[in-house]
């Protein structure tokens, strides 16, 4: 793949959806209203609307490696403020994937620079759960729950945001954590039980 072949994609693609509405565009322009936002890996494997399946205007995505929400990170916070605050959507998504290579890079040895103050946030789940992680006896499985136990500990992050207390306390607003199975191409749904999690902890992060 080329420069000039993605250009030439491009006009492929407006060809394509003009001849099945000429309006396309046009109504894309009118403005956004999508009710799914999506925090995924930024791994060039993982792409957001195909394996949902959604359309343009139908989910805000951001994605960065590991799928991360660190609180002190402004990006992810702002995006999941705007669209709690702003678009209002009704489901914020953390989407991790199996053979993350985020999450692998974080269980080793190795000074990757400016990479170390991102991945320590993986490592720090791993503290948090070292327990149940080190009585696994297989490093794929280990990694498997990592990824899943990231994405949970994510699915928190996002419950400690102002903008998200907020939301649920006028019930608009459910949060799910999902894995990607590359292996597979299955989407799955962790089913995390984020009011039993919080339950315990929720009057630590209280905000309102
Ligand atoms: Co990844």
């Amino acid at each position: 793949m080329d420069v000039p072949q993605i250009f030439r994609n491009n006009r492929e693609w407006i060809r394509e959806k003009q001849s099945s509405d000429p309006e396309y565009f046009h109504n894309l322009s009118k403005g956004q209203n999508p009710e799914f936002l999506y925090i995924g890996c930024s791994d060039s494997r993982v792409t957001a609307e195909e394996l949902m399946g959604v359309k343009p205007g139908q989910a805000f995505i951001h994605r960065n490696i590991a799928n991360m929400v660190p609180n002190t990170d402004l990006s992810s916070q702002s995006v999941v403020t705007y669209a709690a605050r702003y678009l209002k959507v009704k489901h914020i998504v953390v989407c991790g994937h199996y053979y993350c290579n985020g999450v692998k890079a974080a269980m080793q040895s190795a000074d990757l620079g400016l990479l170390n103050p991102w991945l320590r946030n993986i490592r720090d789940v791993y503290r948090l759960h070292h327990a149940e992680l080190d009585a696994i006896p297989g490093e794929e499985e280990r990694y498997k729950r990592l990824v899943e136990l990231n994405v949970e500990e994510q699915c928190i992050n996002v419950s400690k945001t102002a903008a998200v207390q907020q939301a649920y306390l006028e019930k608009r607003m459910t949060v799910h954590g999902w894995v990607f199975d590359i292996h597979s191409g299955e989407l799955i749904d962790l089913k995390i039980d984020l009011d039993r999690i919080m339950a315990g902890i929720r009057e630590i992060y209280r905000l309102m």
